[in-house]
């Protein structure tokens, strides 16, 4: 069986919303301190709907395809929806991911959550901390 699935290699290879939004409401930058990996996540919101998103991943191909197939999964989607994407979701609309590169779609995860996290305070609007974990545990990078 081929590591990668053909999913994972069409948005490696062909990535959906690529790119920068000048004028976003919300924007999320992680990091993974082990291999060095950086995506970035920009949204456009317009009454609690995600209008409009893009992203820029320095990273592994693993990264590149969860970061497009994440944006795909909330684009049009209220960021209450949004909020409740997990990696392991990102990872199963990709057909699999190998279990060494299932953090890569815990970047995703993170990055929108932190753009997420980054409008509702530009604009004041309370949310439940909870929503918001500083990382995710290391067990569930590889769940
Ligand atoms: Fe780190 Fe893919 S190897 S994000």
């Amino acid at each position: 069986m081929a590591l990668y699935s053909e999913k994972v290699m069409d948005h490696f290879q062909n990535p959906r919303n690529v790119g920068k939004i000048d004028d976003a409401d919300g924007i999320g930058e992680v990091g993974n301190a082990r291999c060095g990996d950086i995506m970035k996540i920009y949204l456009k919101i317009e009454n609690g709907i995600i209008v409009d998103v893009k992203f820029n991943t320095f990273g592994c191909g693993s990264a590149i395809a969860s970061s497009s197939m994440a944006t795909e999964l909330i684009k049009g989607k209220p960021l209450t929806e949004a909020l409740t994407l997990t990696n392991k979701a990102v990872a199963e609309a990709l057909d699999g991911l190998p279990a060494h590169k299932m953090h890569c779609s815990v970047l995703a995860e993170e990055a929108i959550r932190a753009a997420i996290k980054d409008y509702y305070d530009k604009n004041g609007i309370a949310y439940d901390k909870a929503d918001f974990p500083e990382h995710k545990d290391e067990d569930e990078h590889h769940a």
